[in-house]
């Protein structure tokens, strides 16, 4: 018994131990026994109605047998012979007019376009697909119940809410990713498609798991080189390897390539010349790629080239494309993504959050049908809090999709948790009351609210080559929750959550209740130690788009403006005294937000322009809101790591210290978080936190007040981003020391240190209490967090170690080493010493 034990855990600690995170939610692992058991009739043979090996019904039957055999240890035969017949226990998978064809008719008349059929009775399976897209769909959900230790008999119709289900890639022909966080492109290298497509197909893999059903691989500020006949090649090579699991291939396109790559003398959409190009490079990617999807257009938005060059309309630029594919079947998803960047912050009706609808209503109807208008789910950007897009309820006539972001640009690039599921949620569920009847921004983007024939989901992904796909395992729950978002909208946006952390990290109860809680957590953490009350997420937005830099927001010609002065902020966007953007809602909705009364507290500041001393419903003023929701949330994420910690030996070595080693970083970067922005809106509006907190570090020794030898103060920009608004930093190539004698009574204390991790080197530091070593550590996140930062000292850079436990007496000597590398320098903010349960 002791020996069968032994090589039991031998077994399953070795197991464990490979998981890279490669697999996703398709890992098929070992069922625990007690589940198992509940599998009372396991089918005996596999019947696969195709025995093309590219056919995705093919596929489905490989990915049977894989997964039944993970799950249940079983490794069943698959038959294709015409011959066969369904024995009573087989797994059969194929399409309706396969299956009928053979043992007469089935008709299931509900399903449509990609919709199964699967019947589960008694340890017998069969799964129909109304094509072969759609039987592999099914396979997959089979595989989801039974990876969950789901046998129950069942028999569902499960068809898609909407026909477009596409993700798309920013990834460039050179091979980086705009706001990926996971490494180079799987898909481009150095100007061409890579050689080894393996990656690509593993991602098709976990893409049609989903139900999603195309991709677009490049980046929408696109690259006309894609048209070159040696990419077109290689796009035909990626197709070709995604067709298998159903996933076509979309490109996006540069309006500019018949100038910038034909070497015409224009691109006007209607001139002669210009149509002649599009329709040859339509017909010569068509002839390689039969089934393109067709094409993702990007056009006057951010300085790309567009119609409106030449007085031609949005519209004409579309339908320019939408005829050079129509003939094979293709559609256009035009970008609603179309603003001035210029614009005047000096006028006060000016907003950016108009531009979609100023742009696009007057254009209803005239777009051909097979264009989609592809709109992000707010008016500005993927901010931690936006209403739904006006656009939305403004162009009945037109095919519409919503633009959501898996990659988390403003949300923390996946250095932060953010389960961004229940946004998601929020919108599509968000009644636009369109001529006061019922209009969930998900029935309009399935085409059911206006009778449309095409619609639906495009998401932003940015997978990398990183084996966990997007840098962080966690953030992976957003890839699963889109693609089955997209399938059904209806769903619960926890209940998706939990199916993926069963599949992804098994069975253990602690270890759902724990994922569950702080992935739910997450979001409104998040939300409240950036940006809350509607004000966008706070970041950046002049840089990288990650740590706080409240001030960027405003005074530039980007239009994301707070309008904080030294006594009020918000944007005013009421329809008497302000932009007028709440007016572009139906009426109904348009009352709720032009009236201050009425506009929910979590997007006051999005539409109204108020003194920091307003009173929220809550019953708060803002200011102070603003201050106990960045504490609130900042001490929510210091729960994270801790909560992780708890699962130790119920997952994987490697998963675990992976994530575990984020949420460690986003502990300490919250604080950066809170701080900056407290310390920003204090000194802005010198309005005091009735809380005493803000300004106020009893525990801290800030580095400047430390006996300094190489380490010389600095400001940093912006001010806030420093505690005390200085740090100190050694020169380039230099060395710094900083010395302290601690102050505090004698006792056990976390010791907390807070400096600046910059591009360019990897600084080396050492921490050190009477001589005895506490830490060491390099200034190297960009190789642990897999992204860039920043190359000052300001609220990306600024980072947060904490060592725990440490006993400390009054007059010991704390010692802070630090060694520049490269053109990093060592830089230091300040140090915490905190007493359990303080988190100054
Ligand atoms: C089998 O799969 C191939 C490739 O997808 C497809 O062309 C063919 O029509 C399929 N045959 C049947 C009977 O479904
Ligand atoms: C399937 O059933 C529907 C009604 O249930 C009927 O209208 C249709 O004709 C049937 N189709 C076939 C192929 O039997
Ligand atoms: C192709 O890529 C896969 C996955 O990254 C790798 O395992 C494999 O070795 C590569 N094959 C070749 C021939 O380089
Ligand atoms: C564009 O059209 C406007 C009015 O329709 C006209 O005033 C302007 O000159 C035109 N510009 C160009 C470049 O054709
Ligand atoms: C993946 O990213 C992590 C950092 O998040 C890094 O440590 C690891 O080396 C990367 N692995 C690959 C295969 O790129
Ligand atoms: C009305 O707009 C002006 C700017 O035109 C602004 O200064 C003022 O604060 C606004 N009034 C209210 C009540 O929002
Ligand atoms: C967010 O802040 C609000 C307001 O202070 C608070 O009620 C809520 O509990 C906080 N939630 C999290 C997860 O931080
Ligand atoms: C504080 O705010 C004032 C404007 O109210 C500004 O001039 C000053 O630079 C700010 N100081 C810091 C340290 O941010
Ligand atoms: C804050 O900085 C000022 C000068 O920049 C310095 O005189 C003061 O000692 C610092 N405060 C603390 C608590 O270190
Ligand atoms: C740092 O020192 C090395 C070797 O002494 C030298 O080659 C390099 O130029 C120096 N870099 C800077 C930024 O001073
Ligand atoms: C260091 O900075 C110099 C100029 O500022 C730059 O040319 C060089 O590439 C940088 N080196 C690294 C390793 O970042």
């Amino acid at each position: 018994m002791w020996i069968r034990q032994g090589i039991l855990l031998a077994f399953s600690a070795g197991f464990v131990a490979g998981e890279n995170g490669l697999n996703g939610w398709l890992r098929y692992a070992s069922l625990p026994e007690a589940q198992r058991q509940q599998a009372t009739s396991i089918p005996s043979v596999i019947v696969a109605l195709n025995s093309t090996t590219t056919s995705p019904v093919y596929v489905a039957a490989q990915e049977l047998q894989a997964g039944i055999e993970g799950v249940l240890g079983a490794k069943l035969q698959v038959l294709h012979e015409p011959e066969v017949t369904a024995s009573s226990l087989s797994v059969l998978v194929g399409t309706v007019a396969a299956y009928t064809s053979k043992y007469g008719n089935r008709n299931i008349s509900s399903l449509i376009a990609d919709g199964y059929w699967l019947s589960v009775k008694a340890g017998s399976v069969i799964i129909l697909g109304q094509n072969e897209r759609g039987a592999l769909y099914g396979a997959f959900d089979y595989l989801s119940r039974i990876s969950q230790g789901n046998f129950a008999d069942v028999d569902v119709v499960s068809n898609p809410d909407a026909p477009i289900r596409w993700v798309n890639q920013w990834d460039n022909l050179e091979g980086t990713i705009e706001r990926g966080y996971a490494g180079p492109s799987i898909f481009f290298s150095d100007g061409l498609v890579v050689k080894n497509l393996t990656r690509v197909s593993q991602y098709a893999r976990l893409l049609a798991s989903l139900g999603i059903n195309a991709i677009v691989p490049n980046n929408v500020n696109a690259n006309p080189n894609l048209l070159t006949a040696e990419n077109i090649e290689g796009l035909g090579r990626i197709a070709d390897i995604m067709r298998p699991y159903g996933v076509q291939v979309g490109i996006s396109l540069n309006f500019a390539s018949p100038e910038r790559l034909g070497g015409l003398k224009t691109f006007d959409p209607l001139d002669a010349t210009v149509i002649k190009w599009w329709t040859e490079k339509t017909e010569a990617l068509y002839k390689r790629v039969p089934d393109l999807a067709g094409y993702l257009v990007k056009a006057n938005s951010e300085g790309q080239p567009g119609p409106l060059t030449y007085n031609r309309t949005l519209a004409d630029a579309a339908n320019l494309f939408a005829k050079a594919v129509q003939p094979f079947g293709g559609i256009v998803m035009f970008r609603a993504f179309v603003y001035n960047h210029l614009a005047d912050w000096t006028v006060w009706r000016a907003d950016r959050a108009n531009a979609a609808v100023e742009f696009f209503k007057h254009l209803d109807g005239k777009f051909l049908d097979n264009v989609v208008v592809q709109i992000k789910y707010g008016p500005i950007d993927f901010q931690v809090r936006e209403p739904a897009s006006p656009l939305f309820a403004n162009i009945p006539l037109t095919n519409t999709a919503i633009e959501l972001q898996i990659t988390q640009e403003y949300l923390g690039q996946q250095s932060h948790l953010v389960y961004v599921g229940p946004l998601w949620k929020e919108i599509l569920d968000f009644d636009l009351k369109v001529d006061g009847k019922p209009s969930a921004v998900r029935d309009i983007v399935a085409g059911r609210r206006f009778n449309k024939k095409l619609g639906g989901y495009a998401g932003v992904v940015n997978v990398g080559t990183n084996t966990s796909w997007l840098g962080s395992h966690l953030a992976m729950s957003n890839l699963y929750a889109y693609g089955r978002l997209a399938w059904n909208p209806k769903q619960d946006a926890q209940a998706l959550l939990q199916d993926w952390i069963r599949l992804s990290f098994g069975h253990d109860r602690s270890v759902l209740d724990t994922i569950t809680k702080i992935s739910m957590e997450s979001w409104p953490a998040y939300e409240n130690y950036s940006g809350n009350l509607g004000i966008q997420t706070l970041t950046d937005i002049l840089y990288t788009h990650f740590g706080p830099g409240p001030a960027s927001q405003d005074n530039n010609g980007w239009g994301q403006w707070t309008r904080a002065t030294s006594t009020h902020i918000g944007m005013d966007r009421t329809i008497a005294n302000g932009t007028g953007n709440a007016g572009q809602y139906p009426p109904e909705v348009a009352k709720v937000y032009d009236n201050i009364e009425t506009t929910p507290d979590n997007l006051i500041l999005w539409f109204h322009h108020v003194p920091y001393t307003h009173r929220l419903h809550s019953g708060k003023t803002v200011i102070q809101h603003f201050y106990d929701a960045h504490y609130e949330g900042a001490a929510v994420a210091q729960t994270f790591a801790p909560a992780w910690e708890s699962l130790r030996g119920k997952i994987d070595a490697q998963r675990f210290d992976e994530v575990l080693f984020r949420l460690k970083y986003q502990a300490g970067h919250a604080i950066v978080w809170r701080d900056n922005i407290c310390g920003f809106y204090h000194n802005l509006s010198g309005i005091p936190d009735e809380a005493k907190r803000v300004g106020n570090h009893p525990w801290r020794i800030q580095a400047e007040s430390m006996a300094l030898l190489g380490f010389k103060p600095t400001g940093v920009t912006p001010a806030e981003a420093a505690s005390n608004f200085t740090a100190v930093a050694t020169a380039r190539n230099g060395t710094g020391e900083a010395v302290a004698t601690l102050n505090f009574p004698d006792g056990t204390y976390d010791v907390a240190i807070a400096y600046y991790d910059i591009l360019g080197g990897r600084a080396h530091y050492g921490a050190f209490i009477n001589e005895e070593p506490l830490l060491e550590w390099y200034g190297n996140l960009e190789d642990r967090l897999g992204h860039a930062f920043s190359e000052k000292l300001d609220g990306h850079s600024a980072t947060r170690v904490t060592i725990k436990n440490i006993d400390i007496k009054k007059g010991d000597v704390l010692k802070i080493i630090g060694l520049a590398n490269g053109n990093e320098t060592a830089s230091l903010d300040y140090v915490a010493i905190l007493p359990r349960g303080i988190v100054d």
